[in-house]
């Protein structure tokens, strides 16, 4: 009898807990090598997150301008001797056997001649000097495939109108729908015949993985065949966030990454609009993965921003850089927590920012800092946090995705400064859907 209690309380042990068996695809942003201090990873940092990863993807390689050929973006990093980052991350296999390592192109870490990414298309021989330099470069430091990030033209950013300066009316019929790309059907099919090209010669290689990665703000219905590629891809990671950041829409705060369409806004910049295209066009819900970002976008709010911080509301600019990661507008994860907790007493600190969670898990949590009696200090701030990145893996579990990704993993907690548990966006998308 008491065995049997056992048995069945090691089989309620076995299914409480029961972590997601869907993918979870963990970028790594190897740029986070040069941050400073308390923001500088080294790849050492990963291995408390991959127990939790299926795929880890490398970002990010680039695309030379004269030959075509797909090149590491930082030789002394990437490749040589000294820091050999490509092998010093693929060698993560051997301690995590299931592990997937892709090697991504492009993610708008290539920006050299950009235009590289639309002409490389355009012709045939610069595809297979793509191609074949590609699977060589994955091959030779021993990773299981290639993920496309390629880096296409953008929608236009929403047009804000002001009357008189000071005050503020919210247009919201005008979203810019003409792309800068005026060869887009000429893009969409040369996009198409390399994702062909490269499915071949990756699948003469053992076990080589083909996966894309939909940048944020590009067309995917502009530059995406589905029904023509969906075939030969393993895995589409859909970045369907930055619909509004501090420098697309310097003069507006608004969501960055909602699950739905919050009230008056355009119906096909969120999550789920973005899902939708893939699967009415045709995709197989398993091999569609919605990311998670790990990083808040930041607006500066002056005296004309409306006093209740609810979004869209007037901005003036990218708010203040985080004292890791030195950017204007960005803000990592352990960076937007440290402005959580309330340091206020302390003389000459700023006070900390007044979080607003989203009871209807559609849209997302944001914070904010109305400005001081000199008008300085606010700040507007969207960001994901355990509970939203939750909130979305529950959305992913919902319509049977194929999994979640999390973009990128040196800008969530990997240091655990906020609670002490290490990468949190991402246990919570693992364990909390
Ligand atoms: C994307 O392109 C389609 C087809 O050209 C267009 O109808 C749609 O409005 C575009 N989406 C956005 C968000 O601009």
């Amino acid at each position: 009898m008491r065995s049997l209690i056992t048995f069945f309380s090691v089989l309620a042990l076995a299914f409480a807990n029961q972590p997601n068996p869907s993918k979870v695809i963990c970028y790594y942003d190897s740029k986070s090598y040069v941050r400073e201090s308390q923001a500088r990873m080294l790849p050492m940092d990963l291995d408390p997150a991959l127990s939790f990863c299926t795929h880890l993807v490398y970002g990010y390689a680039g695309i030379q301008p004269d030959t075509f050929k797909m090149v590491p973006l930082n030789e002394n990093l990437d490749v040589d001797k000294t820091h050999a980052n490509y092998r010093t991350i693929t060698n993560f296999k051997s301690k995590y056997p299931g592990l997937k390592v892709l090697l991504s192109i492009g993610g708008d870490a290539d920006v050299d001649e950009t235009l590289k990414y639309n002409v490389l298309l355009e012709s045939p021989q610069s595809r297979t000097a793509f191609v074949n330099s590609g699977v060589l470069l994955a091959e030779q430091h021993g990773f299981d495939g290639i993920d496309l990030a390629w880096q296409f033209a953008r929608i236009k950013p929403k047009k804000i109108r002001s009357t008189w300066g000071s005050i503020w009316h919210g247009i919201k019929k005008t979203f810019g729908t003409t792309p800068v790309d005026e060869k887009e059907a000429e893009h969409r099919e040369g996009f198409t015949a390399l994702v062909r090209e490269m499915k071949q010669a990756l699948s003469v290689k053992p076990n080589m993985q083909l996966s894309i990665t939909v940048l944020p703000n590009v067309n995917a219905s502009i530059y995406y065949d589905v029904p023509a590629i969906i075939n030969l891809v393993d895995i589409v990671n859909l970045q369907a966030f930055d619909y509004n950041t501090p420098y697309r829409n310097p003069k507006e705060a608004d969501y960055t990454a909602p699950t739905y369409k919050p009230q008056n806004r355009n119906e096909l910049l969120n999550v789920d609009s973005a899902v939708s295209y893939w699967l009415t066009a045709g995709a197989p819900s398993n091999k569609i993965v919605v990311a998670i970002a790990t990083f808040a976008r930041t607006w500066k709010l002056d005296s004309e921003s409306e006093i209740s911080g609810v979004p869209p509301l007037h901005a003036d600019g990218p708010g203040e850089a985080g004292p890791y990661t030195k950017t204007e507008g960005l803000l990592s994860y352990p960076e937007v927590c440290a402005k959580l907790i309330n340091p206020n007493h302390q003389k000459g600190m700023r006070p900390h920012l007044r979080k607003v969670t989203d009871p209807s898990k559609r849209f997302g949590t944001y914070a904010f800092r109305l400005p001081d009696d000199n008008g300085e200090a606010g700040l507007w701030v969207s960001y994901e946090d355990p509970d939203t990145a939750g909130q979305k893996a529950s959305y992913v579990k919902s319509k049977n995705l194929g999994g979640i990704s999390i973009v990128d993993l040196s800008l969530d907690d990997f240091r655990g400064l906020c609670t002490g548990d290490k990468y949190p966006i991402l246990r919570a998308a693992k364990y909390r859907s």
